[in-house]
């Protein structure tokens, strides 16, 4: 058997000597132009003439959540497209979303502000019910987001292509519940896929409808996100604030507004990262289960290819 490496950004060694490790008998090797076909491919951001060469792939494994950069591809047909279900992700998820929560809720940037001056001070206790999360995407990362949001007794909605019924959670669907959806949230968090349906979800007349005193908190695509909507929200004042980990752009531009924004908090795409041992471990069992001939629908990730996620 063999295996294909094509990962952007990706430091290829750690990968290739944990994927022979995992997978006794296969050979792992980085791809280059004209290399021999593999059975398997694990990719990240590969290029077209990936697939453009590689025509008698078994099976894509790609080593992160999303897979908006292969959907603008063109795939081989037929092929399955896996993507990294959770493995350390949803945990990091619920992390960094509860840490933007509790920050923008409990004021801590201005307990800092107050401290920097030396000032002891006091701010009015702030009633939960007047924050109400709300989580688009209620995949494996938003429902581990919003079932720990929900043990910090916040109200937490949510909102999905299909209906769900998550404990704790308040949860809306389809068109007709994503109106009703934003009316009832002050807190927003997206945990969307990138896809035709969900780009530019977060703008004007969307954000618009939030409870004013928004807080803005995107973990999924910049492109979820219209930039010149939220600024001139901020503006207004309709939106109080925002925590961003991901751009249209990534690196974010020196020169884009949201750097220095006293209303932003910027971090550089890392709310949750791909973590090598869990998704090795992951991969090559599912190469594995493959090779023995597991029925596909048995293997979690598979990607909805007419869907996009
Ligand atoms: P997932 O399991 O596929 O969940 C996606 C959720 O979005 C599902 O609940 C799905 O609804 C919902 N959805 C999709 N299209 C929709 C639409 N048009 N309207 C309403 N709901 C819709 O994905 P995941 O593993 O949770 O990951 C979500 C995204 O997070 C990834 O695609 C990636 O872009 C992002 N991410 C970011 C980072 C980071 O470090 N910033 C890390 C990992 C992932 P159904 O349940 O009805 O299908
Ligand atoms: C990271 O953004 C991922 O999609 O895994």
């Amino acid at each position: 058997m063999n295996i294909s490496f094509c990962c952007t950004d990706t430091k290829a060694q750690p990968w290739l000597e944990g994927l022979r490790a995992a997978l006794p008998g296969a050979t792992v090797e980085p791809w280059s132009e004209g290399a021999a076909p593999a059975d398997y491919a694990v990719v990240w951001t590969p290029p077209q003439a990936f697939f453009d060469e590689q025509t008698r792939l078994k099976g894509v494994f790609n080593i992160g959540a999303g897979v908006d950069a292969l959907m603008k591809l063109r795939l081989p047909a037929g092929v399955p497209v896996v993507r990294l279900d959770d493995a350390g992700m949803s945990v990091q998820m619920a992390e960094y979303v509860s840490h933007a929560v509790i920050r923008h809720f409990r004021e801590f940037d201005g307990y800092d502000a107050d401290v920097a001056q030396g000032q002891w001070s006091y701010r009015k206790p702030r009633m939960r019910t007047d924050y109400p999360i709300g989580v688009m995407g209620l995949g494996v990362l938003g429902e581990r987001v919003s079932q720990t949001l929900a043990q910090f007794d916040f109200p937490v909605l949510g909102w999905s292509r299909s209906p769900k019924a998550i404990d704790g959670v308040q949860c809306f669907s389809g068109d007709d519940g994503f109106k009703e959806f934003l009316a009832a949230t002050r807190i927003l968090v997206c945990l969307l896929p990138l896809t035709p349906d969900t780009e530019n979800i977060m703008r004007h007349d969307t954000l618009s409808r939030l409870l004013p005193g928004a807080y803005v908190i995107n973990v999924a695509r910049g492109r979820h996100l219209v930039d010149d909507d939220l600024l001139a929200l901020l503006d207004n004042g309709h939106v109080a604030g925002a925590m961003l980990d991901v751009f249209r752009t990534e690196p974010l531009p020196a020169a884009h507004p949201f750097w220095a924004h006293p209303k932003i908090t910027v971090t550089p795409h890392t709310s949750a990262r791909t973590l090598r041992e869990e998704s090795i471990a992951q991969i090559a069992g599912k190469i594995r289960a493959l090779q023995d001939g597991a029925a596909l629908a048995s293997i979690a990730g598979v990607v909805d290819l007419k869907q996009g996620y």
